[in-house]
């Protein structure tokens, strides 16, 4: 199907204001009074309309003119309502976002209208026509196909550049995430974000709310582990005057805040147990109460929830109860540490020098390939943040004009990374005198992979050793193992 003419002008994201005027109606109806009354009508409120006078009629017209929308009678000559649905439907996608079919039915038809509906109508309505419903059905019909199209643009955005919001990544691990990203932004559902420290976590955050429904209302970000246990609550949910010591003031909570938007919970795992029990409650009956308060209010928040712990170990661990784990985990999105989308990197630190250019008023022309060199060497414990934080600082420290050398990275950049894994980790192995070496290697790498989170490539990393030698190793354990049970 060619592009139509609406869609294109979308493209060009051309004044929205006169999208109306170029949504192009055909109205496909047998009895020629009926159709000039509709035709007329529907001009009216501003379209752009065809008529045809039957099924073959109209699905001829479809391929020519490409309608956003089709209002259709559905006993007609030569091909009825239903056999033009069924003809416009046998596209490959269906036909949902492409075209909307409006079907009218004669009174008594339900059935027909309740299969026309199977079949991928968008709506229906009986004959004889009510031009209010019929005025409201073609503007959702118009707002519908307009959010799609809007979604599809900014598929085809981020397909070309490897963008999504302020999100960067053409890796393959990155494309998932924003397809996921994609798919579960327009609905409701809560989403549970994981990943290490400086992953992007608050930034998948946004950008699900961005490309919501509810961009135009709050994002409220709330983190559970800088608020002392005893106020997360009244952040989150308000509090009456005089509900605790020191409530002097009435207080709208986080939910209040966040009215019609988009709510983040941060390190969720960091919210007391009762405070969890009670956003569950939220999330399941949609209301909520102030600290103090008698009266329930009603809430149409969307809630994101994010911990850089690995949830299932945080619910073992008693900081996640299980009830709002599984009301949260609906949906995960668990963003992958730097050192494994590597090849997102470059892309990564172009935006990243453009952007601290512009932070900070330089003309830094890109990055000399010694130093990418080194960016790609380094494992970047604190991920897409630790790296943002290395080109802040080097772009202050380069002379306009010249691009980022490795001279402008700090002194002992990437030096020693296992002895910062055991500072960070804290964590040392003994060895018995008289183990063999095989035992004391068998040790040395268990408890790496135990520290990298069984991480292999970062594991292999530390080791001086190559993926494919941890592999082999591991695999020799698990055979021995086999050995020893049978
Ligand atoms: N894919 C990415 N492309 C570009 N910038 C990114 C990307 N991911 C993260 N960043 C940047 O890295 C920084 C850290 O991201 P963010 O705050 O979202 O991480 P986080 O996972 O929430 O971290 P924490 O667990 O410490 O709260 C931000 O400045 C963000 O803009
Ligand atoms: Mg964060």
């Amino acid at each position: 199907m060619a592009a139509p003419d609406y869609e294109k002008v979308s493209l060009l994201g051309e004044q929205k204001a006169s999208m109306q005027n170029v949504v192009k109606v055909l109205i496909a109806e047998d009895e020629p009074n009926a159709l000039a009354g509709l035709a007329e009508l529907i001009s009216g409120w501003g379209y752009r309309t065809e008529t045809a006078r039957d099924g073959m009629e109209a699905w001829e017209k479809t391929q020519a003119w490409d309608p956003a929308i089709v209002v259709t009678d559905l006993k007609m000559p030569r091909m009825d309502g239903m056999g033009l649905l069924a003809k416009l439907a046998e596209g490959a996608e269906g036909l949902s976002a492409n075209m909307a079919v409006v079907v009218l039915t004669a009174m008594g038809s339900i059935q027909l209208a309740v299969d026309a509906m199977k079949l991928g109508a968008y709506d229906f309505l009986q004959k004889p026509v009510d031009p209010t419903r019929l005025k409201t059905i073609l503007a959702n019909a118009t707002k519908q196909r307009e959010t799609a199209i809007e979604l599809e643009v900014a598929r085809r955005r981020l397909r070309e550049s490897g963008v999504l919001g302020a999100l960067v990544g053409s890796s393959r691990a990155m494309r998932e995430i924003f397809t996921l990203i994609e798919q579960v932004a327009p609905s409701n559902v809560p989403v549970l974000i994981t990943g290490e420290s400086g992953t992007g976590k608050e930034l998948v955050a946004r950008t699900l709310h961005d490309l919501s429904p509810r961009k135009a209302r709050p994002f409220v970000a709330v983190n559970c582990a800088a608020i002392p246990e005893t106020l997360i609550e009244s952040e989150v949910f308000g509090h009456e005057k005089g509900a605790f010591t020191g409530a002097v003031e009435r207080r709208a909570g986080c939910f209040e805040l966040a009215a019609g938007g988009t709510l983040l919970l941060d390190e969720i795992g960091e919210m007391p147990s009762g405070t969890q029990a009670k956003l569950l409650r939220v999330l399941e009956e949609r209301k909520f109460r102030r600290l103090g308060a008698r009266a329930e209010m009603d809430t149409d928040v969307r809630v994101l929830a994010a911990m850089n712990r690995d949830p299932q170990r945080a619910v073992k661990e008693g900081h996640l109860r299980p009830d709002l784990y599984y009301r949260l985990n609906v949906f995960n999105i668990a963003m992958p540490p730097l050192r494994e989308h590597l090849d997102d990197l470059p892309p990564m630190v172009e935006t990243m020098v453009n952007e601290m250019n512009q932070k900070h008023g330089r003309k830094v022309s890109g990055v000399a390939p010694s130093m990418l060199d080194r960016l790609m060497a380094y494992t970047w414990p604190g991920n897409a943040r630790e790296l943002r934080n290395t080109i802040e600082r080097a772009v202050i420290l380069c002379p306009d004009g010249a691009p980022l050398d490795a001279g402008h990275l700090p002194s002992g950049f990437g030096k020693d990374q296992s002895a910062m894994l055991q500072a960070a980790d804290g964590s040392s192995i003994t060895v018995r005198v008289g183990a063999t070496v095989d035992e004391a290697e068998r040790l040395l790498i268990l408890r790496t992979l135990e520290a990298t989170g069984q991480n292999k490539t970062r594991a292999a990393e530390i080791l001086g050793v190559s993926l494919k030698t941890l592999h082999n190793k591991l695999k020799e354990y698990v055979r021995d193992q086999q050995e020893v049970r049978s």
